[in-house]
């Protein structure tokens, strides 16, 4: 039979959270277990790396696909340069509902506008360049996503591509899960594209950088 080893050692993601910057208390709006569904939320790792890259790439358009009650658009909103902004995609109307809320209750209404349907419709009326992508919706439309969005991304842009380990259950080859599948599927056609480089990293549930070259 084939066992799932974790994607790392038991506690070291505890340490490393312990040892990363706690949620800015913008964050604060969005409850731990949101609609009962807190394993949806990106979390204080993920987030940590959104705001490092923001800080560093200083981006003027931020894409966010999977907008959920909003943690992954805050956690990059509050870190965004005087000006810049944030287009969050959610096909869910409850959620983007949830979503509005939290992100008024934070003030950052102004800075993110939360667009309600498909995340491929929002992305084909986006004319602008992107700086940051970070994909985190339905797994099998990973690569769709990413297709749409390569060809925007500006020449110094980032996507960041969520959840690519799969609780580790990524590199089970024979798994018939469709999100197993698509992620499976995806992964390898981005470590094959030769238009981007990428990096994979064990980040929580892992975590794929990808510029274009
Ligand atoms: C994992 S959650 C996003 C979590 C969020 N990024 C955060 O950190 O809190 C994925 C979200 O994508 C939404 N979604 C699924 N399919 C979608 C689609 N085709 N277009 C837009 N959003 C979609 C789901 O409704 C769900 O709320």
């Amino acid at each position: 039979m084939f066992t799932l080893p974790p994607i790392t050692l038991p506690g070291i993601d505890d340490y490393a959270a312990a040892h990363s910057a706690p949620d800015p208390d913008a964050l604060r709006v969005v409850p731990e277990n949101d609609l009962g569904m807190g394993h949806l939320i990106s979390g204080q790792l993920v987030g940590g790396l959104l705001r490092m890259l923001i800080h560093t790439i200083r981006p003027r358009l931020v894409l966010d696909i999977g907008t959920f009650t909003g943690y992954s658009a805050l956690s990059m909103a509050v870190a965004l340069p005087e000006g810049a902004r944030v287009i969050s995609c959610e096909v869910d109307p409850e959620r983007v509902e949830v979503a509005r809320k939290h992100i008024a209750e934070a003030g950052f209404s102004d800075v993110i506008s939360v667009r309600v349907g498909s995340a491929l419709d929002t992305v084909a009326g986006i004319d602008e360049p992107l700086d940051l992508v970070f994909i985190d919706a339905d797994k099998p439309n990973y690569h769709n996503y990413y297709a749409a969005t390569l060809p925007k991304l500006s020449p110094r842009g980032l996507m960041v591509c969520d959840n690519t380990l799969w609780r580790g259950e990524i590199i089970d080859a024979g798994s018939t899960d469709p999100d197993v599948r698509a992620l499976r599927a995806f992964n390898d056609a981005v470590a094959a594209d030769p238009r981007c480089e990428s990096v994979m990293l064990t980040v929580r549930d892992g975590v794929t950088l990808i510029r274009r070259v």
